[in-house]
């Protein structure tokens, strides 16, 4: 982006003297820059000292800016790399009557889907897990925990708890664990997904690459196989502007409940 920061930050310099604290001038700069597209998501923004020199103010003053910037989700820091411009989030519409997986929800949408491991393991499980899987304290649950990425962006960090019956070997799932389960004929057929608000975390933030404290979902999703038992117990965050759920609403039919 050389020329269109040479462009940016040279104009900076001339209007430097307008009272605004600089700061505010810098950062309405580079905002600006973004929304008329100047520069585009994904593009790296020179160093700090870079942008100090060019536009002839501290480097404080510079790391200020970006602070704010960073913070309202317009760039993004990666450690070592440096500081890009956002990249621009296409939202996802998922339908909420439909039981895929997300590499399926994905690939429907012809995105690259990948996954970034966080845990695979079996471990003792957690009053919650007992609860909902129906297992007893001297029993197992594999732990199965990805930040899922789509075409380079990550969309969500799941975490899966199953009984160590039917997946002995978390680390042996590929991509996919609804593929996995449907190997050994334990796909579930039905699930109950609970959708809440949430605002996240340090540490989710900085997986999902939003500024800490956005508003995000918590998806909390139970699935059965035919015979009734429960197979899959999933929490996630999703990230809140990535996502539209879609249900399709009927009017009861006769008899039951709720018609008017
Ligand atoms: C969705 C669901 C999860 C489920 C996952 C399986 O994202 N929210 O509850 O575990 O799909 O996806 P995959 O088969 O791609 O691992």
């Amino acid at each position: 982006m050389s020329e269109a920061a040479d462009q940016i930050f040279a104009t900076l310099k001339q209007s430097a003297q307008s009272g605004a604290p600089l700061y505010l001038q810098l950062r309405k700069s580079i905002e600006d820059a973004v929304n008329r597209g100047l520069i585009g998501p994904g593009d790296a923004l020179p160093s700090e000292r870079d942008i100090a020199s060019k536009a002839d103010i501290s480097r404080v003053t510079v790391r200020k800016a970006v602070q704010d910037l960073v913070k309202g989700g317009i760039l993004v820091q990666r450690h070592g790399s440096g500081t890009f411009v956002a990249p621009r989030m296409e939202r996802v519409e998922q339908s909420l009557s439909r039981l895929t997986s997300f590499t399926e929800d994905m690939a429907r949408r012809g995105m690259a889907v990948r996954s970034a491991w966080l845990d695979r393991g079996l471990y003792a499980p957690s009053p919650d897990e007992m609860m909902v899987l129906g297992l007893s304290s001297n029993e197992l649950v594999a732990r199965v925990a990805r930040l899922r990425i789509a075409n380079d962006t990550p969309l969500a960090i799941e975490r899966a708890a199953l009984s160590a019956s039917v997946l002995p070997d978390p680390a042996a799932i590929g991509s996919s664990l609804y593929a996995a389960l449907e190997t050994t004929g334990r796909r579930p057929v039905r699930a109950v997904q609970r959708i809440s608000a949430a605002n996240l975390g340090d540490d989710d933030a900085r997986l999902l690459e939003v500024p800490p404290g956005i508003a995000g979902l918590h998806i909390e999703r139970i699935s059965y196989l035919a015979s009734g038992k429960v197979i899959e117990f999933t929490r996630s965050i999703y990230r809140g502007d990535a996502y539209d759920f879609v249900a399709e609403l009927r009017l009861s039919g006769p008899g039951e409940e709720g018609r008017p």
